[in-house]
């Protein structure tokens, strides 16, 4: 950390990382990985981004979960960035099986989290694992068409954005540009896989550049809050 580092920057290093998962979350993530690991179900996914061309287009749960989920340091952050922050509306891009919607809503159960995929069958077997949570709203849809539809307004400014899909630096710059009327200066964003491609990378040093925001670079995933 440098001593330039602003309050956002020094409370997240100092207190949001230090929150741990409540033994209730850690027992119902526990129950969840184990039967997704265990899932040998294949489905046909379609994808609506920049996918690895090496898995196929027919894939395993199991391989799913391996391959595309929020897992480990990277799904306790976002239970903790929604605890420590107490977000109220928070926007999930890729829901994928759900796994990262799940420590979003086990950190926080007062928040709306609104969580966004265009591939069916991935969507319903998210579905399934979202059969407790009263606070969680999937939504069936490209990011581009949920952003253009009567849905992304419905809940007022999102406090929160999980960025985690369409890996593409273009794609990337376009919908932070997009998100703008449904955000404010103080919604935090998860970019996930920012040095996933060149193209990511590229889009990801340009918005450190610009100025817009507070910056938190954790190499796999960036955050940002937007300037005060
Ligand atoms: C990496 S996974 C998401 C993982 C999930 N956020 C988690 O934390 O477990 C990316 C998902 O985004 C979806 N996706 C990619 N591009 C999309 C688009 N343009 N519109 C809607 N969904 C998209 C894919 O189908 C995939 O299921």
């Amino acid at each position: 950390m440098k001593s330039s580092d602003s309050d956002f920057i020094k409370d997240f290093f100092e207190n949001c990382l230090a929150i741990d998962l409540n033994e209730g979350a850690k027992l119902r993530l526990k129950a969840l990985f184990n039967k997704l690991r265990k899932d040998n179900r294949v489905i046909t996914i379609q994808d609506f981004g920049a996918g690895s061309k090496k898995l196929g287009n027919e894939r395993k749960i199991s391989t799913i979960l391996k391959t595309s989920s929020s897992k480990g340091k990277y799904g306790k952050l976002l239970y903790q960035m929604v605890k420590h922050y107490q977000f109220k509306n928070c926007l999930e891009f890729g829901t994928s099986l759900g796994v990262g919607t799940n420590y979003l809503a086990l950190g926080n159960s007062y928040a709306n989290i609104t969580t966004i995929e265009a591939c069916e069958s991935t969507r319903n077997i998210a579905l399934e694992n979202f059969a407790s949570f009263e606070n969680v709203k999937s939504e069936h849809a490209t990011f581009d068409d949920f952003l253009s539809s009567k849905a992304s307004k419905e809940n007022g400014a999102y406090d929160f954005v999980f960025i985690d899909g369409h890996h593409d630096g273009d794609a990337l710059i376009n919908y932070l540009e997009k998100l703008k009327p449904f955000t404010n200066k103080e919604t935090v964003y998860i970019l996930d896989d920012i040095r996933w491609s060149d193209s990511m990378f590229k889009a990801w040093n340009k918005i450190v550049k610009s100025g817009e925001f507070e910056v938190i670079d954790l190499f796999r995933v960036g955050v940002l809050k937007g300037e005060n």
